[in-house]
């Protein structure tokens, strides 16, 4: 009989290799491979696994808790469930552990058992920063990065929720820090939650690539994975992945010498420093999840001294803002020919919105012709190749917060046609 072969498998990528390797040739993952699990004997013992119909399982709302937080609710689409994993990725210092701390207190203040897991810091550094934050409840720390050893504490304490910053910092299996390792502690972290109904947060670091160190490898194991970004002097948190929510979910926050504090009412505050009758400045209504923003797009045209003149484009999808210049060119006859066009979404924001074509064509116009639009305008639309203003998604809803934010003169699909038709009512 032939002996078993037994290979190396990248658990990024699923390359196989016959020795382990440090780095994976395929993806460039470092230390991701594991041994490959060998052929499975079924023992005629085997208790045969149980099967249900569909109709006896019962699907009534599972609980929630509440964060103490609107902001943080609403993007875990509802509060905290039991039993399910969730996990927090930032920059450093972005604020997680700021807001994990911040969210302990809360359940505390709720009566419900927590456990922080500092693996990263000493428990006097949390409590400095739980001083600062004015958190007075009694927190349980352990300051612990051995996973047998965590897991064996939190078998002896009766906790609701469980806090492990961070994920990097456990050491099971494998080299320490390795995406073998930080899945392994992951997925046993991850069953002794779902085993005992414990509500899991893990916070993750971020990679220079923007996605949490062993991406694919941790975001399976998890139900939820949320990301705290950082835009100008506010924090956003975001929903990549929600097993019991929708995606794309924000909830908003600023970041004060007392914590981060909930902005209940982000369009207010992104147009807090909006300037007045300036030229190059329009609000456009962009969409995060189910939730409508007013935001200012500010364009910037100057002379220039290249031959090939510069486009510049913050916060916004720089090929769309391309496409919406050349239209404005052919379609409006607006001379961009020696300008240099800069175009910014204002207060350090991120987004990918169709929706928001027409608001920045309507600022780089604005800003060419140097005439300040109507300040009551607010403008949604994705802008086609000939002109016309196209729809946008979740019309509707960005229309009532247009109004609500005190934006009554409306230029979306219904309102012009093209792009002739929003200048000449945006002017007015
Ligand atoms: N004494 C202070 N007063 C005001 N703000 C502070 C103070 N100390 C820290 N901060 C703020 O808190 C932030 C650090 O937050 P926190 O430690 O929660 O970040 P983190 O995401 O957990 O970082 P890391 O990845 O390094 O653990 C700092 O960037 C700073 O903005
Ligand atoms: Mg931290």
């Amino acid at each position: 009989m032939a002996k078993p072969q037994i290979s190396y498998r990248c658990i990024e990528c699923g390359y196989r290799v016959p020795k382990p390797l440090g780095r994976c040739p395929n993806c460039g993952s470092w230390g991701s491979f594991e041994r490959e699990a060998e052929s499975i004997n079924i023992e005629s013992t085997t208790t045969p696994a149980q099967i249900t119909t569909l109709s006896q399982v019962d699907s009534s709302q599972e609980k929630r808790l509440s964060t103490g937080m609107t902001e943080f609710d609403r993007v875990l689409g509802g509060g905290l469930v039991a039993g399910a994993a969730l996990l927090i990725g930032g920059e450093p210092g972005v604020g997680k552990s700021t807001l994990l701390l911040q969210l302990a207190a809360n359940l505390l203040a709720a009566g419900k058992g927590v456990v922080y897991v500092a693996g990263e810091e000493s428990p006097r550094q949390v409590k400095i920063r739980a001083k600062r934050l004015g958190v007075t409840a009694d927190l349980s720390l352990m300051r612990e990065t051995r996973l047998d050893a965590v897991l064996a504490g939190l078998r002896q304490v009766k906790a609701d929720l469980v806090v492990v910053d961070s994920i990097q910092t456990l050491e099971s299996e494998g080299v320490p820090g390795s995406l073998v390792s930080v899945r392994n502690a992951t997925q046993r972290l991850v069953r002794w939650a779902k085993q005992e109904g414990v509500t899991l947060i893990l916070v993750g670091h971020v990679t220079k690539e923007g996605t949490v160190a062993g991406p694919k490898v941790i975001e399976h194991v998890v139900d939820a994975t949320l990301y705290l970004e950082t835009a100008g002097m506010y924090r956003l948190l975001r929903s990549a992945k929600n097993r019991f929510g929708a995606v794309g979910e924000v909830g908003v926050f600023r970041m004060e010498d007392s914590g981060l504090a909930e902005v209940p009412n982000p369009s207010e505050a992104f147009l807090a420093e909006r300037p007045q009758g300036v030229p190059g400045s329009v609000v456009g209504i962009a969409l995060y999840g189910e939730r409508a923003i007013a935001l200012e797009v500010q364009a910037l045209a100057a002379r220039s001294p290249y031959s090939v003149p510069k486009r510049v484009s913050q916060g916004l999808d720089a090929r769309r803002v391309d496409v919406v210049l050349a239209v404005l060119e052919r379609r409006l006859g607006l001379k961009l020919g020696n300008l240099d066009v800069y175009v910014n979404l204002a207060g350090g924001l991120k987004v990918s919105d169709p929706g928001l074509d027409l608001a920045v064509a309507l600022a780089v116009y604005s800003a060419v012709v140097g005439k300040a639009l109507n300040q009551r305008v607010a403008a949604v639309g994705e802008v086609g190749l000939a002109g016309e203003v196209r729809s946008a998604s979740s019309l509707e809803l960005r229309k009532k917060e247009s109004l609500r934010a005190g934006f009554d003169a409306f230029l979306g699909p219904a309102e012009v046609r093209n792009i002739k038709e929003a200048v000449r009512e945006a002017m007015r």
